[in-house]
């Protein structure tokens, strides 16, 4: 409990007065099994720019972020990342704030409650997008490559699944982080809109 606590305090103080309160919302699991056979969900991934305005549900977006940054075998991850420092941090940007992804207690922690999805809407196509994913990191070098493969894998997912999405660098990066008050090197790297 009070690890909770002291992890909530240390949202808040990374978020600055971009959060009112400390909200955290635990995900359903994601389940671990089933899906397509590999070679035709490699076959499927693609970009589709298309969305309806049907919301993710909290199931799909579990397993959505399992995928791109969740925890699978002795403590390591669903991608590599070099020297093993798994220093890719993955938000949730929806119209009910921004919210950091938790892969250890397979949670979203709220570290804006504004609504920031302007900051993604360059495109037309994005006006129905229900979430966008955000991908940060402080190194130069490695971090790019560890969005990469967090990415690559959303793909997969949402190619197996039927769910669209867009990796996009055009948003407005310098705007999202002043907003979400990123702090000590952290930079926005990509963003990944999905939904169905
Ligand atoms: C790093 C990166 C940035 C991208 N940025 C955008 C973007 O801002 N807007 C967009 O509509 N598509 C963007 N795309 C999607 C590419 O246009 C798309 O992947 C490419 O046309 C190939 O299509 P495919 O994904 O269906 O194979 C981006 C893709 C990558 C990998």
């Amino acid at each position: 409990m009070k690890n909770g606590i002291k992890l909530i305090a240390a949202f808040m103080l990374v978020a600055g007065t971009a959060c009112a309160e400390p909200i955290v919302k635990k995900l359903p699991e994601p389940v671990l099994e089933g899906g397509r056979p590999l070679m035709e969900v490699f076959k499927e991934r693609k970009t589709v720019r298309k969305f309806s305005s049907r919301p993710l549900d909290d199931q799909t977006l579990s397993e959505i972020l399992w995928s791109a940054w969740g925890i699978s075998h002795n403590g390591k991850r669903t991608i590599p990342t070099a020297k093993n420092e798994q220093n890719l941090k993955v938000y949730v940007i929806r119209s009910d704030g921004a919210w950091l992804y938790d892969a250890k207690d397979n949670a979203l922690l709220r570290v804006s409650d504004k609504n920031l999805m302007p900051y993604f809407n360059q495109q037309n196509f994005m006006k129905a997008v229900p979430v966008n994913l955000l991908y940060t990191g402080s190194d130069a070098k490695y971090s790019p490559m560890h969005a990469g493969s967090a990415y690559q894998n959303v793909g997969l997912y949402a190619a197996d699944k039927g769910l669209h999405n867009v990796v996009r660098g055009y948003f407005d990066a310098d705007g999202i982080k002043k907003a979400l008050n990123l702090q000590d090197g952290e930079e926005p790297l990509i963003s990944q809109a999905i939904g169905w």
